[in-house]
């Protein structure tokens, strides 16, 4: 039985007579052999693993692109490494150093800040990166994401159409670009409905998190400023500030109305249903990685920035109550 044989039967079994690899699969089995990924990955100068590093692997937005990605590697040969910087840039350099050692085929990336200096050192090494939920700037590599700023749009011209006179827009760092551009987007909506869009209020949090959202109700709570309306920067943000506003006694809508982004699961879930702006999460995953495979096979790959559209779910987190029957 030559090793060219056994290579056949575990890589290409199609390929082998029925008897063949009948036998070949016996001794193995005997054998309790497992073939050793690392040899492969050393004679074959790459590993098998697709990365996707990931800003916050709590939140389910991540976890629902992630479900894309592997869809779209399933018929492949790949696995998916799920790494989580957690919105730190000196974790997210600790991972890229890591999957340049290991050679992976390709990294799907949500990048922590602006800095693409690492990046461009696995590209270099012939490693694909796609940026997700980020837009490429000009043709640098391939990226996936929606138009944060038409999301933001849309965002604050529901709440404005409900009457609301101002707005308080929740974010988190604004190194975080997806952030900064869903904010240009409220202005701009303001803009349009000849408001002064520097009049948009910020409240910003350290992280775009569940308890992220919690502190800033906190903070608008305690704070001068009461407003009617809160655009929040994702969906977590938005659970968060739902959930302490009603544990002190504020109503959503009628108090504060409120509108998250991403609309995961749980936005439409909450116990007062959360209007989002709405990304295609499994559809920016699967999207990513066929760009990935492609640029991995095809050596004349021209990259492409893809861009989708939001869509703004309407519930009641923001509808403007209806007056009840005068007595
Ligand atoms: O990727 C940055 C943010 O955009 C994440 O928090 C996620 O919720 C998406 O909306």
């Amino acid at each position: 039985m030559s090793v060219g044989t056994v290579s056949n039967v575990l890589n290409r079994p199609d390929a082998v007579a029925i008897g063949t690899r009948t036998r070949v699969q016996a001794v193995i089995q005997e054998l309790d052999f497992v073939r050793n990924e690392s040899a492969r990955h050393l004679r074959a100068g790459r590993s098998r693993i697709i990365a996707f590093v990931v800003l916050d692997s709590g939140n389910p937005f991540f976890t629902d692109v992630a479900r894309g990605v592997e869809e779209a590697l399933a018929t492949s040969s790949l696995a998916v490494f799920l790494c989580n910087s957690d919105q730190s840039s000196t974790r997210e350099k600790r991972y890229l150093d890591l999957l340049e050692e290991q050679r992976v085929q390709g990294v799907l990336i949500t990048p922590v800040g602006t800095d693409d200096s690492d990046l461009d050192r696995l590209r270099a090494r012939g490693i694909p990166v796609v940026l997700l939920d980020r837009r490429a700037s000009g043709d640098s590599c391939c990226s996936v994401s929606v138009d944060d700023v038409l999301g933001g749009r849309m965002a604050a011209q529901h709440l404005l159409n409900e009457g609301h006179q101002t707005l308080t827009f929740l974010g988190g760092p604004t190194s975080v670009i997806q952030v900064r551009e869903r904010l240009l987007g409220a202005r701009s909506a303001l803009e349009q409905a000849g408001r002064d869009p520097t009049s948009v209020r910020q409240l910003e949090v350290r992280s775009l998190t569940f308890d992220g959202g919690r502190q800033a109700a906190q903070l608008l709570l305690n704070g001068p400023h009461h407003p009617t309306a809160v655009f929040c920067a994702n969906d977590l943000l938005a659970l968060g500030m739902l959930q302490e506003l009603t544990r002190q006694g504020v109503k959503v809508p009628d108090d504060v109305a409120l509108v998250g982004y991403d609309d995961i699961e749980f936005a439409g879930a909450a116990a007062i249903p959360l209007s989002s702006v709405r990304q295609p999460r499994q559809l920016l995953g699967r999207t990513a990685a066929e760009l990935l495979l492609e640029e991995a096979a095809d050596s004349h790959h021209r990259h492409r920035q893809v861009l989708f559209q939001p869509e703004l779910v309407v519930r009641t987190s923001s509808r403007r109550p209806t007056p009840g029957p005068t007595a």
